[in-house]
């Protein structure tokens, strides 16, 4: 099979990529052939590239020039031994890139500057604190007519995902096993980019619920995950009084986020935060329809397990009424003799950790 066939990305996924990057590289010539690369910030919007830029600049003078744009996103180093016992050549990054191609053009009407501006705007600065970016406004006019601002529709999209699609089955178990057994920051994320990207991959043993459904260690890797985890917490009594967003912003913070998914939407979520010394539980709900079935217990055994939690001498959580499910998993009940909290606390030592 060829290569494209295994690490092509769709134009979709191409696009998402070059668009969500911070910094994308751009490379073109001048007029007299001298090569341009620089690293710019940018927008992507109506099939084309944005820059903006000083009037003066180098950037100015390639306006008519042929130009790639590019953005990758590194998702984990796999270390030789994570595929094959014995050969080392095998070492290889696991990575999503995207090289958008065509020609730059000179933007110069103003009122079309101050819209593409406004995307800018929008992109890196979507908290606002600014007067409205307006063509005809006294603060941005004069300052408008002198920047510089270049679009490069794309001619040609070429976007790959280089996440294991040509390993067998078998090597990307071992592949996941190992970057679970790592446990460096980004390996539970890049698990579940691998298993996105292989859905014929076995489910690594870690994963496995009886109850027919995987779990997944690291939510937030589809869009959605944030917004339907929130709704599952919705009317917790532990959370009263708390905004949404602070509860998506704690579920963003948290070093550990696992859950579980039926069809897509997120129907199991609980969350750690740990020092390495000390985990604190949040948040454990599994949807009304799922539970009794294990699916509670399975999510606690993969927190436990979690690279963030698993090193931890003590986890501690709060509960008011589901004690015995933490009790069956070695919690005790310690709120007899530290009384912090309204409901009881519960601690989980693990000596020599
Ligand atoms: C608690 C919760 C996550 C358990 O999920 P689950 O998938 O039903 O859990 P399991 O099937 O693995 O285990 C169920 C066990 O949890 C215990 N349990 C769950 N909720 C309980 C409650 N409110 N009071 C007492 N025990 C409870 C029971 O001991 C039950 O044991 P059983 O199987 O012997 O009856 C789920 O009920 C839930 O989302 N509840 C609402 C949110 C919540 O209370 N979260 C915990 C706060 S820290």
């Amino acid at each position: 099979m060829r290569k494209e066939a295994f690490f092509g990305m769709s134009r979709e996924d191409s696009l998402d990529l070059l668009a969500d990057a911070r910094v994308v590289h751009l490379a073109t010539t001048t007029p007299v052939r001298q090569p341009v690369l620089r690293a710019s910030n940018a927008v992507v919007m109506e099939g084309a590239v944005f820059f903006h830029g000083s009037g003066a600049g180098e950037k100015g003078t390639t306006v008519g020039m042929p130009a790639v744009v590019s953005a990758e996103e590194v998702v984990a180093e796999i270390p030789s031994f994570m595929i094959d016992a014995r050969r080392a050549c095998v070492a290889t990054t696991l990575y999503r890139s995207v090289q958008a191609h065509g020609h730059l053009e000179q933007v110069k009407d103003r009122a079309e500057k101050a819209r593409i501006l406004r995307a800018f705007m929008a992109k890196y600065q979507p908290e606002g604190g600014f007067e409205p970016l307006e063509a005809e406004s006294p603060l941005y006019g004069a300052a408008l007519d002198e920047m510089l601002v270049l679009r490069m529709p794309i001619e040609h999209l070429d976007g790959k995902a280089k996440l294991g699609q040509n390993r067998e089955p078998e090597e990307l178990a071992r592949m996941m096993e190992k970057l679970w057994e790592r446990g460096l920051p980004g390996d539970p994320r890049a698990i579940e980019v691998i298993r996105s990207a292989n859905p014929g991959a076995p489910v690594p043993a870690f994963l496995d619920w009886a109850g027919g459904l995987p779990l997944t260690c690291a939510l937030g890797t589809a869009p959605a995950d944030l917004a339907q985890a929130v709704k599952l917490l919705e009317g917790e009594y532990w959370l009263a009084g708390l905004r949404p967003e602070s509860i998506a912003r704690a579920h963003e913070l948290s070093q550990a986020w696992v859950g579980a998914r039926d069809d897509g939407l997120v129907i199991a979520s609980a969350r750690a935060v740990s020092d390495g010394k000390t985990a604190w539980i949040y948040d454990v709900v599994v949807d009304r329809p799922w539970r009794g079935r294990g699916l509670g217990t399975a999510l606690m055994r993969l927190l436990l397990d979690h690279p963030a939690v698993r090193s931890a001498a003590a986890v501690r959580l709060a509960t008011k009424d589901a004690q015995p499910l933490y009790a069956r998993l070695g919690f005790k009940d310690v709120s007899a003799w530290k009384r912090t909290f309204a409901s009881s606390e519960m601690v989980l030592e693990r000596a020599g950790r």
